[in-house]
């Protein structure tokens, strides 16, 4: 993890980019999925992070939720009885709304930045999370926060986030298309986007970051997943959806490919590659009981 952060500039850029870039374009990009399929594979992943089930409460919080992937599949589990979303871009969660009444579930939102959780002393059950700790200027910081809200026994459990590993494969593989696009925007007159992302993505998490993030809490689990799917998620299909996304049949075929790469890793790579090697990091833990 970095240490040389101007906090306030990295708040800052990633509230403005979410806001600005990210918001329309974020669920086509990334392939959302609320279908049956989408929502077992989240809840999957998360139970198996969490080494069980999710457990029923009363109240579930989703960190950095932007458009509301995890907080609107949670909700439609229906083990929790509020679900809060919780994001500094206004426009990623205006979309989370949409998408919840879309689909006929129920997600409070909260403009915050995460260094201070609009949340009472052990008032939370579960908080969740998907890619969203590397883009925090103190994530250990972040971590003293979660364990002021949950309850003792509350859970957390924190998934897609990258390693060394993981970032190195994204930005090697996209760093051809993303010269293309910037030298057609040139071409065609436009001025070239200048994203500071070094500001914006600004961690990479290894084994022992996870182990100081965890401090302080009980049945800690980490877990060190994905090599196939990522290199083609990556590389490949997140600019293919920016092309063909919405399209019903081109949908259908590009989430094909990513179950057929989830197999292949969980089958495979999963099994034979190093935890270093892997590209994306997992944890989750409990507030202990007389803590
Ligand atoms: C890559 S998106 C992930 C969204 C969602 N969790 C998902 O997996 O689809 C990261 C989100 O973190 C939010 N974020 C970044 N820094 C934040 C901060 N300091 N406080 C609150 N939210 C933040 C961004 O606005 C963005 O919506």
């Amino acid at each position: 993890m970095r240490t040389d952060i101007d906090a306030l500039k990295v708040i800052d850029l990633n509230r403005k980019f979410h806001d600005e870039v990210e918001a329309e374009q974020y669920d086509t990009r990334m392939g959302v999925d609320y279908s049956s399929e989408g929502r077992e594979r989240l809840v999957g992943e998360l139970e198996r992070v969490l080494g069980g089930p999710i457990e029923p409460g009363t109240l579930a919080l989703d960190l950095g939720s932007g458009t509301g992937k995890l907080a609107i599949i949670l909700s439609l589990l229906g083990r929790h009885e509020r679900v809060v979303a919780v994001d500094v871009s206004e426009r990623m969660l205006a979309q989370a709304e949409r998408s919840a009444a879309r689909l006929g579930c129920r997600v409070e939102t909260r403009v915050s930045d995460m260094a201070v959780l609009p949340f009472e002393d052990r008032s939370v059950d579960l908080v969740v999370g998907s890619a969203f700790l590397h883009h925090l200027p103190d994530p250990v910081a972040l971590m003293k926060e979660v364990r002021r809200v949950l309850r003792p026994g509350g859970r957390f459990v924190f998934v897609g986030e990258p390693s060394r590993t993981g970032h190195v494969m994204a930005e090697t593989l996209k760093a051809p298309w993303v010269a293309l696009v910037r030298t057609l925007r040139v071409l065609r007159g436009r001025p070239a986007r200048g994203w500071e992302h070094d500001h914006i993505d600004v961690h990479t998490f290894t084994t022992s970051d996870m182990r100081r993030m965890s401090e302080g809490f009980s049945d800690v689990r980490f877990v060190a997943e994905g090599f196939a799917d990522h290199a083609v998620e990556q590389g490949f299909l997140v600019l293919v959806r920016r092309v063909v996304g919405g399209n019903r049949v081109a949908d259908a075929v590009l989430d094909g490919i990513r179950n057929a790469l989830l197999f292949l890793d969980h089958r495979f790579f999963d099994r034979v590659l190093p935890p270093g090697m892997l590209a994306c990091v997992k944890l989750s833990g409990a507030r202990p009981l007389d803590g």
